[in-house]
Parts: structure tokens; sequence; C-alpha cells
């Protein structure tokens, strides 16, 4: 039996880890979320039903909330943050309050928890971009690679600092204080329930649009490329990250680096799934888009074993299984 936390559970990858931890029903699982950004929509419900499962909706960033948790818990999976291009944009502040000021927080309450044996912080690709911009990594890129940062000014440079910083805060506090601590990147993690600002989505619905009208679909940076990972692979490789003993203090890739593709072929992959004869107009390459983004996946299958399985084409199609009659009721 495991007593479990999941920050920022009504979220897209929290409320999926939830789902597969609570099919085992010796977990007991507790959601914390402050539905900045997760619904409260039918799939939460669902969750939200299961005996093993507790909701308490609460502010990471208020140190008063953290005296109403218990102090029982086993693991810890920590995935609230402000994220997304709109909100680096638009409120670089909240990222910088909210992802620095919850991480240090949580791991001043896990200081006191008697029975913890994990807590895994959610980090990111976009970690590496600084790094790839000024001095190009491999590709697939490692773990290892130094990171660097780009413009400190800039807005769009709040995330991966938020990251960095988080990651910091795991190390150190694991150092000082013997919380042991997971650093998971994640990488293009896509499937149902993840909004409508990710390529994925957005693509169902502009490929829809552009069959309807009979318009060619324009299509950015056509030949960069990227990798994509379906969400019950991430899911299933966060839990084994966060309960192994091999990946205590370590950084661990999560993604999928079996189908590295380019844009114009996930464009035409997708409207093949869905059934749509689109033309597509090749357009420029956006400025600051790498030509290639895929991750290294070695560590993660040599300390877990894990591989993904799920296919481009099958990930897309269960996705879009769920998005299919909601892409008229969009929202983030
Ligand atoms: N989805 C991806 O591909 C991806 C890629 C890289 C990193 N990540 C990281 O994984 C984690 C989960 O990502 P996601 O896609 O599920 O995001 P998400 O936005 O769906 O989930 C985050 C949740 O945190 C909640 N939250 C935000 N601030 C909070 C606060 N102060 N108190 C309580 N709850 C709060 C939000 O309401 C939301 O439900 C994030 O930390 C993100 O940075 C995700």
């Amino acid at each position: 039996m495991a007593t479990i936390l999941i920050t920022g559970g009504a979220g897209f990858i929290g409320l999926a880890i939830t789902t597969q931890l609570a099919r085992n029903t010796a977990n007991h699982i507790t959601l914390v979320d402050n539905f900045s950004r997760g619904k409260e929509d039918a799939d939460l419900q669902a969750v939200l039903s299961l005996p093993n499962v507790t909701f308490v909706q609460g502010d990471l960033t208020d140190a008063a909330f953290f005296q109403t948790l218990p102090m029982n818990f086993d693991y810890i999976y920590h995935l609230a943050a402000v994220i997304g291009v709109r909100n680096v944009l638009e409120n670089p502040d909240k990222v910088l309050f909210v992802n620095a000021i919850s991480t240090l927080y949580l791991y001043e309450y896990a200081k006191k928890l008697p029975n913890l044996k994990r807590i895994l912080f959610s980090s990111t690709s976009e970690i590496y971009a600084g790094t790839m911009k000024h001095f190009g990594v491999p590709v697939p890129t490692p773990e290892t690679v130094p990171l660097a940062l780009d413009d400190i000014a800039s807005p769009r440079t709040t995330y991966m600092l938020s990251k960095m910083y988080g990651e910091s805060i795991g190390f150190n506090y694991a150092a000082k204080y013997g919380i042991p601590t997971t650093i998971v990147r994640y990488h293009n993690v896509y499937g149902p329930r993840m909004g409508f600002l990710h390529v994925v989505p957005e693509m169902f619905i502009k490929i829809r649009d552009a069959a309807a009208n009979g318009m060619a679909l324009d299509v950015f940076s056509p030949t960069h490329t990227r990798a994509f990972c379906y969400i019950e692979d991430a899911v299933n490789a966060t839990i084994l990250c966060c309960e192994s003993e091999r990946t205590n203090g370590e950084i661990v890739n999560i993604g999928n680096a079996s189908e590295e593709v380019s844009i114009k072929e996930v464009v035409l992959k997708i409207a093949g799934i869905l059934g749509a004869t689109i033309t597509t107009n090749d357009q420029p390459d956006t400025p600051g888009s790498p030509a290639r983004r895929c991750p290294d996946m070695s560590k993660l299958k040599e300390l877990t074993g894990f591989a993904p399985s799920v296919s481009l084409e099958s990930g897309i199609r269960r996705t879009f299984e769920w998005y299919k009659d909601k892409l008229d009721k969009r929202h983030e």
C-alpha cells in the first residue's frame, strides 16, 4: 500500500498518472489543484468517484495550505506549475512566482514527512533550449548536456529558468535533508485532455477547417523534426521513475525517440487519421525553431527497463477519439 500526493492533479499529466495509480486499490491518492488551469470536467469527476482518490482544492503558493495536508505520504508527484506559451509571454511573473514558490514550500513541507520515499519533480525539454540555441547539442539529446540560459531579460526565459531552479531545489534539499528526489524532463507529451493550445489538438481544428473550406494549410518549419510521446507511455515511465530505487537522485528524460518526424509528416498523418483531404503550403522556418528536437532515451531504458510502445499513429487515433466531439468547445 502506498499513500501518494499528486500536485497539479487536475491537469493533463497529473490526472493521467492518478488514473493509472488508482487502478491499484491498495494505493491512496490525494490530488491537489487550484484549478488555475486544470478543469473540473467529466474525466476529473470520474476519477474523483473512485474510493481511493481524494481531492483537495488549494494553492501551493499559500504556506498555510500545507498545514492542512496529511503527513503520511510515501510518494509525491510534483506536477503543478504555470505552463504554456501564452502564460510565459503574458504572465512571466506568475511563471516565476508559482513555479519557484510552490516547489520551495513543497520541499519545506517534505522535510517533515516521516515516510517519504520520493519526490518526483517534473521538468522539461525546454531546459535544453538555451544550450541548443547558443552552443548546439547532440540530437538525440542526453541529460548530461550542460545547461545554458537564453536571454535573461526575455519573458520566454522564465519557464526554463523556473524549471532549472526547481531541479536545483530538488538536488540541494535532497543533499541537505535526505529527501529522495527524481527529476524527469518531459518531451512533447500528448494525448486526451491536454487542452487546445498544443500542436496535435490545434492541428485537429486547422485540418478540419482547411478540409471543409477547401483551403491549403500553411505549414511552418515543415522539415523540422520533433519526437512525440503518448501520455500512456509518459505515465508508465513516470511511475517507474518515482518508484525505482535506481532513479533516486537522477535526472531522466521522458519521451519517445523511436519516431522522430517532420512537422509536415505529422500534419499529413493527422489528416489521414481524420480522413481529411488537404493540400499543404510550405512556409518559412519559424525564427528560433530548432531543426531537430529529440531526447536520448537510453538512461530511462537502462535504469527502469522501460521503452515507450505506443506508435504515433495509434496515439493520435486515441487522442482524436477523445477530442472529436469537443472541437467546437475548445478551452485552454
Ligand atoms: N505536457 C507536456 O508535454 C510537458 C512537457 C514538459 C514539462 N511538463 C511539466 O509537467 C507538469 C504537468 O504538465 P501538464 O501538461 O499536466 O500541465 P497542466 O497545466 O495540465 O497541469 C498543471 C496543473 O497545476 C495546477 N496548478 C498551477 N498552479 C497551481 C498552484 N499554485 N497550486 C495548485 N495547483 C496549481 C493547474 O491548475 C494545472 O491543473 C508541469 O510541471 C509541466 O511543466 C509537461
